[in-house]
């Protein structure tokens, strides 16, 4: 035998040499969950370890995922019932706690990355990511709304905003809004194949945004389709996209595959919580290793072809590489 694959795993050190994929902290991006008030944060039950917090509480949390090497969050709110309406018209009322935490998180820290997210349902009164009418999801009307909340979050401070409704043409008209308000250097993070997932399940309980009725099928696409996300990355790209986005990740991982093969931005997976809270049980139930396991999904994710990997693992990697 001439070829023996094993004299590369030979050892640790050699093992190390060889190895294809790192899971880098520059690669990893944290979200964080949002709520109005001061001093408080809720335990969110299906997502063990994930927290919804206050402003005050959120400096706090970005200062420890800073000091461990983290330097890109991602934001979602957690908005009252009270404050949602028919055309989520609180998303980019200038006072809204959602634009503060912003505008203080890049105040308290500059270099720190900030992705925000673009959509009608944490502000909607009927839970859907666009504008409702008899029973139908609205796109051209949806639009206008997600310019506005994507240059209200300009200016509140954004380095990069993420819509993650899936209404066709969102991309190029926040892209153009931006740019006519002057907001030229802010990138555009696109949820460019974003499926019609039950991973989203634990997401939506942390917001309290799930849909009033139906779901979310007819405009995020059906989890059978792999082709037709390409479709969704010419799109975005010609829009002017800066990143594209899969989610979720884990049963997506060919779709990964495909968009890193046919295009050159930046590619991003989204491990989303349904994704984390499967870990998570099953650790609890001591069925798996916890730790492995992190590494092993999030080793693939980025082996599939993902630059980016937005995790609610972020801080439990960047823990376990300070103590290494
Ligand atoms: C809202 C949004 C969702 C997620 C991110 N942005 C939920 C949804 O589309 O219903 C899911 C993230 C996760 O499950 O971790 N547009």
């Amino acid at each position: 035998m001439r070829i023996r694959p094993r004299r590369n795993r030979s050892s640790a050190t050699i093992r190390d040499m060889v190895q294809e994929t790192q899971v880098t902290l520059s690669s990893l991006i944290t979200p964080i969950f949002l709520m109005p008030g001061k001093d408080t944060r809720e335990r969110i039950a299906s997502m063990p370890g994930i927290y919804r917090y206050s402003i005050d509480l959120m400096l706090v949390e970005i200062q420890a995922c800073w000091d461990l090497g983290l330097r890109t969050f991602i934001l979602f709110p957690a908005v009252p019932d009270e404050w949602k309406d028919s055309q989520a018209t609180y998303s980019y009322n200038a006072d809204n706690f959602y634009l503060d935490a912003i505008r203080q998180a890049k105040s308290q820290f500059p270099e720190i990355c900030i992705i925000t997210d673009v959509a009608m349902d944490p502000y909607s009164s009927d839970g859907h990511d666009g504008v409702v009418e008899n029973g139908q999801i609205l796109n051209d009307r949806t639009l206008p709304i997600l310019a506005k909340m994507a240059v209200a979050q300009a200016e509140a401070g954004a380095d990069i905003i993420g819509p993650s409704d899936m209404m066709d043409g969102r991309v190029g008209v926040i892209r153009d809004a931006l740019d006519e308000a002057g907001f030229t250097d802010v990138a555009i993070m696109s949820y460019t194949a974003k499926y019609a997932s039950a991973f989203y399940g634990p997401f939506r309980d942390a917001l309290d945004s799930a849909p009033k009725f139906g779901d979310k099928k007819t405009y995020q696409m059906n989890p059978a389709n792999g082709r037709e996300a390409i479709i969704e990355g010419e799109l975005d790209t010609q829009e002017g996209a800066d990143y594209l986005m899969v989610k979720p990740a884990l049963s997506y991982l060919d779709v990964i595959q495909t968009l890193k093969e046919n295009f050159l931005l930046p590619i991003v997976a989204y491990n989303v919580s349904g994704e984390f809270s499967m870990v998570k049980a099953a650790a609890m139930q001591g069925w798996l290793d916890e730790e492995k396991i992190m590494m092993e999904v999030l080793t693939s994710i980025r082996r599939a072809g993902a630059d980016l990997v937005i995790t609610y693992f972020a801080k439990a990697v960047a823990e376990l590489y300070a103590r290494q």
